[in-house]
């Protein structure tokens, strides 16, 4: 792997996707037919919000912010690594067994895992220890990015922490493990860029493919709090890996 200047370093244990990962591994929940009602028209391009400021408005209730945590990359970077010092990162298993292709660690109250018992929240890490707390820093600018995106009082009790090595990738999937969907998620992209795959309220829906480069923040709640996302095969680049901070309310 090529490693420039500005190379962030991999916090935590070094992992590899698992070989002879069968397709479709990496996924995270998937539709629920509860859920399946929702249904909006998905935007053909994107349309530039009043606010300005490189805010955009992908459709109601999700918003693109380019480059709004690019100051505080290094700083982001530097929390995860003492974070993955305490919970280290972990290639997770999915209910049906499959180790997930992204490596995870969550702050916060609550963190999200998974393993043969399912998809859930806890106050601990796998091993029983308390999750590290949430930097304030995170909490502000997940906080500050969802007021942006038009959700104000946002107050994240879990972050989970993505780490996506060259050709990690998470599957179309809704963010459904919340106990109730009023509060939006905030997703930061740090590391090597990534294409986001925005879809609709049903899994068939087509996605719309973002890039998404290091200090870029994508917020979504109301109308679209359980559209489909995911995230294509990251390639190598000049960073070591791909992080996503994604906060949201669990509990
Ligand atoms: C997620 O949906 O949990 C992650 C999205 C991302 O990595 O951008
Ligand atoms: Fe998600």
């Amino acid at each position: 792997m090529r490693r420039g200047k500005a190379s962030l370093p991999v916090a935590g244990r070094a992992r590899q996707v698992a070989a002879g990962e069968p397709p479709g591994v990496g996924e995270r929940p998937t539709s629920d037919p509860a859920h399946a009602g929702l249904s909006h028209p998905v935007a053909a391009t994107l349309s530039r919000r009043d606010s300005g400021h490189g805010t955009l408005r992908i459709e109601p209730g999700a918003a693109f912010l380019r480059g709004f945590a690019r100051s505080e990359v290094p700083l982001l970077i530097a929390e995860i690594a003492r974070i993955a010092a305490a919970a280290p990162f972990r290639n997770m298993v999915t209910p049906g067994g499959f180790p997930m292709s992204v490596a995870m660690t969550n702050c916060g109250q609550f963190g999200w895992v998974t393993d043969r018992s399912g998809y859930r929240y806890l106050s601990t890490d796998l091993d029983g220890k308390p999750w590290p707390a949430m930097p304030t820093r995170f909490r502000n600018l997940a906080a500050r990015a969802a007021a942006a995106a038009g959700f104000g009082g946002f107050a994240p009790d879990s972050c989970l922490i993505n780490r996506y090595v060259a050709g990690a990738r998470m599957s179309l999937h809704q963010d459904k493990d919340e106990a109730d969907f009023a509060a939006p998620i905030v997703s930061v992209s740090l590391g090597l860029p990534a294409t986001f795959l925005w879809g609709g309220a049903k899994r068939n829906d087509r996605p719309r493919r973002l890039r998404l480069e290091s200090g870029d923040v994508v917020a979504w709640g109301g109308p679209a709090r359980l559209n489909f996302h995911g995230v294509e095969p990251v390639a190598s680049g000049d960073e070591a890996c791909r992080y996503n901070l994604t906060f949201r309310k669990a509990k």
